[in-house]
């Protein structure tokens, strides 16, 4: 298949009215699109990522409106997050209504539900006249992509287009916020901060997996989030041993030498750069990734979950 590149939100767009997927940029990370009601196409999604077909998918909509195409009923709780935060980078995941497929929610009652803060995520989705459920546009188990060519890297010839935009604002995905029950529970966090969510609702508590539990968000479960390189974790002072090319990301200057090196100046530009740092790290061959940890609040929670991740696999 070739792979459209285009800048034009109205000829991507025409691809998803077609049955066609196509990646686009978001504020978090760039997703792979189809249209909800079809599930032909997404099943293609799940093709072209070889993502496991029991994780479910996030829909996405241009208007708030859509979002009753989507849910059963909207509870009160969920329409204080809406109005407080959408469009935004949190997911609310609410019961699903009878026209959703399966295949979307990966046999889940429930979906989940957002509206980027992205003009051109908004504008493409508005052209394409449905909401749109999209993993993230990369390879399964490789870091998310935030810019079109980490996109490119992983799905060229695998889609039928690629919506080009710059590197996205966010860098790390959305929150997810379980609704279903009478506590909001943060299953992922993300750019919308526990704290932030508290503020609406003081009730929210992050979701704790226990022992011998089945994860309530499948995407838990799965690899995630890891570059080819061993990922190691450290506080601000630690030294380096071994012949291994290494390289370094973090907010302090780091000791000894490294064979790339990313020092940020806040946790916000950490987040926003360590997935593409990953990517670059693979392209160079690095072997092993120092990263120093952050403090967990804010968005360095959802930081953290991830370099946690990276480093687990
Ligand atoms: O920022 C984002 O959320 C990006 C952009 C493209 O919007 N999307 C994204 O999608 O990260 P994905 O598929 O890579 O991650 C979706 C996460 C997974 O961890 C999945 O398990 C969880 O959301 N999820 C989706 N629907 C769910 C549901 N009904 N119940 C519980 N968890 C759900
Ligand atoms: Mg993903």
């Amino acid at each position: 298949m070739k792979t459209v590149l285009t800048e034009s939100p109205i000829e991507a767009a025409e691809f998803i009215r077609r049955g066609g997927i196509v990646a686009f940029p978001t504020e978090t990370v760039y997703g792979l699109g189809a249209n909800v009601f079809d599930e032909q196409a997404i099943s293609k999604t799940f093709a072209a990522k070889n993502r496991p077909n029991d994780n479910p998918l996030i829909a996405h909509v241009g208007e708030i409106e859509q979002i009753k195409l989507l849910v059963l009923e909207i509870s009160q709780t969920a329409n204080k997050f809406i109005e407080a935060f959408f469009p935004a980078p949190l997911t609310l995941v609410l019961p699903k209504s009878a026209q959703v497929p399966l295949i979307a929610t990966a046999n889940l009652q429930t979906i989940g539900v957002r509206m980027p803060k992205n003009d051109l995520a908004l504008e493409f989705l508005k052209e394409c006249q449905t909401p749109v459920v999209a993993p993230s546009a990369n390879l399964s188990g490789k870091p998310s992509p935030t810019t079109w060519q980490a996109v490119f890297e992983d799905l060229d010839g695998r889609i039928e287009c690629v919506l080009q935009s710059g590197a996205t604002e966010i860098g790390l995905e959305s929150t997810v916020l379980d609704c279903t029950a009478e506590t909001p529970l943060v299953l992922r966090a993300g750019a919308i901060t526990l704290e932030e969510l508290q503020n609406v609702e003081p009730r929210t508590r992050l979701y704790q997996l226990r022992k011998n539990e089945d994860p309530k968000s499948p995407g838990l479960k799965h690899r995630h989030y890891s570059p080819r390189a061993k990922v190691v974790l450290h506080g601000s002072k630690f030294k380096v041993q071994g012949s291994e090319s290494r390289a370094f990301i973090g907010l302090s200057e780091p000791p000894g030498d490294f064979d790339l090196v990313k020092i940020c100046a806040t946790v916000d530009e950490y987040a926003h750069s360590v997935f593409e740092f990953f990517r670059w790290c693979d392209r160079e061959k690095i072997q092993i990734i120092y990263c120093e940890t952050v403090p967990q609040r804010g968005i360095g929670l959802a930081l953290m979950d991830r370099l946690k991740r990276a480093a687990e696999s």
